[in-house]
């Protein structure tokens, strides 16, 4: 029988998300504008063994979801192994994910796929080159574009988009990316700018709510509501009305938090456990690991970081402290 890995909250944790790197080869303005701190020593970072041994016993204690993140999970050497050796877990392990920049998929959408991943989410903030390349400091939106094609000719499904959506950037291209979604068959996202930018210039100003979001489809494409429970997804899911392929969903994470049915903990590239995105503090499970502990001292140590977890965000309140790590080491 399964254990289930509860918070104080009677949350139960399924989904675990692995950093495997801090470094990433773009500069998305939302994320990391002036690159990356120097590089800690690579003995600091958790090795591809030490990451497949704490994930078997995340699955045993009944993660169902692993998403493999970054920085850019792509730049870490020969991530086909790591998948390979996650893809093992099946069938405990129901899901194996991994979010990227889309810009090594041409190459490697295959070797993904045959490695054992089951599926891709590919951030895509505009779908015009200057906007892209404004975005993301890099000029590389055909790249990106190809990149999701080899994952579609790969099987890498169901695919999703997503879309950072910030005043005065690509609020106008909304529309664009739901006939995109249609073109295409992708679940397209939208998500709001949270405060997790390594240049701290987030304002409230820039945060462009679902609501307008979803006015902003609604006026070209009519959506209904995909009535399946939400459980603990982080979007609002919508079809279109006139049957087209494609999906869109919502992620509204300042306007209408979905913290209440959280069931995500995170593992960074250097091997601590964050138990909320906006944690300001970490769980060294690396040190454990480490020190030399047993299973079962190691399953302790994530039992009590679990309890730990946070109830929700304060994005909204007047004591909002911008966590110690930016989404650049925390990974989405
Ligand atoms: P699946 O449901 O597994 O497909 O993935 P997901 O919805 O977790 O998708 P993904 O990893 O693409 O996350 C989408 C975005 O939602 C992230 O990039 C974050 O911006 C945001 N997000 C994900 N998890 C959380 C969370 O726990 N809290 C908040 N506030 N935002 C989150
Ligand atoms: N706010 C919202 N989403 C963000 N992402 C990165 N930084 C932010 C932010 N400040 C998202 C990106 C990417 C995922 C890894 O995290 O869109 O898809
Ligand atoms: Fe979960 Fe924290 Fe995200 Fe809320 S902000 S959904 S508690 S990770």
């Amino acid at each position: 029988m399964t254990a289930y890995l509860k918070d104080s909250f009677g949350r139960q944790i399924r989904d675990l998300r692995v950093s495997l790197t801090d470094r990433c080869n773009f500069r998305c303005f939302y994320c990391l504008p002036h690159g990356e701190p120097p590089a800690a020593p690579k003995s600091s970072m958790l090795s591809y063994e030490e990451i497949e041994c704490v994930s078997e016993i995340f699955v045993s204690l009944g993660i169902e979801k692993i998403r493999l993140t970054g920085g850019e999970p792509m730049l870490r050497r020969d991530i086909e192994i790591i998948t390979r050796k996650l893809a093992a877990l099946k069938p405990r392990l129901k899901d194996l994910a991994l979010t990227t920049n889309g810009y090594f998929l041409p190459e490697r959408a295959e070797s993904l796929k045959e490695a054992g991943l089951d599926r891709v989410t590919i951030s895509l903030d505009s779908l015009k080159r200057d906007v892209f390349k404004r975005m993301t400091g890099v000029d590389v939106l055909e790249r990106v574009l190809e990149g999701i094609a080899a994952a579609k000719r790969a099987r890498l499904t169901p695919i999703k988009i997503n879309a950072v959506i910030v005043r005065g950037h690509n609020e106008d291209e909304v529309a664009d990316f739901a006939a995109f979604a249609r073109e295409t068959g992708v679940a397209m996202r939208f998500i709001e700018f949270m405060p997790l930018d390594s240049g701290h210039d987030w304002s409230r100003e820039m945060v462009v709510a679902g609501r307008e979001i979803l006015r902003r489809i609604n006026e070209r494409f009519p959506l209904v509501p995909i009535s399946t429970e939400r459980g603990s997804d982080t979007s609002t899911r919508y079809s279109f009305a006139d049957g087209a392929q494609g999906e869109i969903g919502i992620i509204a994470p300042v306007t209408e938090a979905f913290c209440g049915a959280c069931s995500r903990i995170r593992l960074t590239a250097d091997g601590q456990i964050r138990t909320c995105l906006f944690s300001t503090v970490e769980h060294p499970l690396r040190d454990c690991l480490r020190s030399g502990a047993t299973r079962k001292e190691i399953i302790e140590f994530i039992e009590s970081a679990v309890m730990k977890k946070e109830p929700r965000h304060y994005i909204n309140e007047p004591q909002f402290v911008t966590p110690s790590r930016t989404m650049s080491f925390i990974g989405g």
